[in-house]
This record gives structure tokens, sequence and C-alpha cells, in this order.
């Protein structure tokens, strides 16, 4: 019995110790496991990166693009004229203020392509207002804001599709503003024109965006 006893406690303390060492080496392990932190570099991967990009094809739930006028701006390979949504009065006034955040700093809030940044050193954008941008079809617009265009980064990290389309169209309403003839404007609307504030009023730079209830409305083509 004396011997069984023995045997059975020097087992146990036996079993104890292995089992202290190998917890021991399993916590060494743990802490330094093979794992990347996020964005730390890769010498594995070729592009050095290794958060890995999404495989070519392949689409996150919820977001298949198979509007193609909304996504490229095109049909049948052509740009097109007209926005793939009706634009409310409402889709421009986003428009505009999109405008101003992503555009103005570069392209000014009238469009002539003269913003503080051009200002200080930065390419000049061309103005909006010269004819061939005038008789540019409104999806080049979007195309310019999605891909970019020379020295113009694209936007699409920043601006969603649906707000390009917006501020395409804000664009156009820019363009009108400075080439518009009293003859565009619907007859049952021009003696509302009377009522829109003085031009000496607007701050030097700023364009005149009457109240919505006075605004002449624009057609959405
Ligand atoms: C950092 C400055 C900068 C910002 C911000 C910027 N642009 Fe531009 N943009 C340029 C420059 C510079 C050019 C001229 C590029 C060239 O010809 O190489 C240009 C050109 C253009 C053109 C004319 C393309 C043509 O056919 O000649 C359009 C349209 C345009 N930008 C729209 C936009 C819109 C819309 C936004 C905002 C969503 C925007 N840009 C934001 C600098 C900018």
């Amino acid at each position: 019995m004396r011997t069984a006893a023995t045997f059975a406690r020097s087992f146990a303390a036996l079993a104890l110790g292995a089992a202290a060492l190998l917890l021991a080496g399993c916590t060494q392990d743990m802490a330094t496991q093979p794992r990347y932190n996020p964005l730390r570099a890769s010498d594995f991967f070729g592009d050095r990166r290794s958060a890995r990009p999404l495989v070519p094809g392949t689409v996150p739930r919820g977001e298949l693009r198979s509007d193609a006028k909304l996504y490229t701006g095109m049909s049948n390979g052509l740009l097109i004229d007209s926005p793939p949504f009706p634009i409310t009065r409402a889709d421009l006034a986003r428009g505009q203020e999109r405008f101003n955040i992503n555009c103005a700093p570069c392209h000014d809030r009238t469009g002539y392509g003269n913003g503080l940044v051009a200002q200080r050193g930065f390419r000049h954008p061309p103005s909006y207002h010269i004819q061939r941008l005038i008789d540019a079809p409104l999806g080049h617009f979007y195309d310019v804001m999605t891909r970019g265009f020379g020295a113009m980064q694209d936007m699409s990290d920043r601006v969603t599709p649906e707000d390009r389309w917006r501020i395409a169209a804000y664009i156009r309403a820019l363009q009108y503003s400075q080439h518009a003839n009293v003859s565009d404007v619907p007859a049952g609307e021009r003696n509302k024109l009377n009522r829109l504030p003085a031009a000496a009023s607007v701050p030097a730079g700023h364009v005149a965006v009457p109240p919505a209830s006075q605004a002449p409305q624009k057609e959405s083509k």
C-alpha cells in the first residue's frame, strides 16, 4: 500500500511538472505568433501589402453595379447627355454643396478655374465656360470625376456616384448662370427674374442663388 501511494504521489508531481513546462512553452508561442498588424508591410507578397485587395471580379453583397449609365456615364459606349435619374431642386442644392467642398478649391465657386489651390501654383483647370465644355455631354463631367483627367486626380473615393451626377448637374447650372439668355427662361417664369437679389449684394467670387421659392426651376433634361 505504502509503495503504491508513494508511486501515485511522485507520478502526480511528475505530471504537474511536465504540464507546467508545456504551458510555459505555450505562453511564449502565443505572445510571438506570426500575424500581421493592420497595414504592416509584408515580404511575402510582391506589392509588399499584407492587407490583400479584393480578387478581381469580386462583387460585395449589395454592390452589383449593373446600372451602366449611373456608374459609367455611358450607354452603348457613348457618354450620355442626361442624368441617369431625375434631378430635383434638392439634388442641385446637394450638388452645389458637394461642388463647393470638392471642386471649388481648384475650380473656384464660379467654375472659371481660379481656385485657391490653382492660385498657389497648381495647374490651372480650364474654365467650365469655354465652348468645348459647354458643348460637352453631361457624362463627360461624371467621367472626369470618376476616372480623373490629366493632372486632375479622380474623385471616386470621396464623392459617391449619385453625388457625382448632382455635381455634374450643378456645373450645368453654373454654365447657365454665365451664359443664359432671358429667352432660356420659360415665359411664365420670366417675371420672377426681377425679384432676384441685386448683383451688388453678392460677395465677390460667389454666385447669386435665389431662395427656392423665387428660383427659376432648372429643367432636368
Ligand atoms: C486639386 C485640384 C482639383 C480639384 C479638387 C478638382 N479639379 Fe477638376 N481639374 C483640375 C485640373 C488641374 C484640371 C485640368 C487637368 C488637365 O487638363 O490636365 C481639371 C479639369 C477638370 C475638368 C475639365 C476636363 C476637360 O475636358 O478639359 C472638369 C470637367 C473637372 N476638372 C471637374 C472637376 C470636378 C467636378 C471636381 C470636383 C468633384 C474637380 N474637377 C476637382 C484640378 C482639380
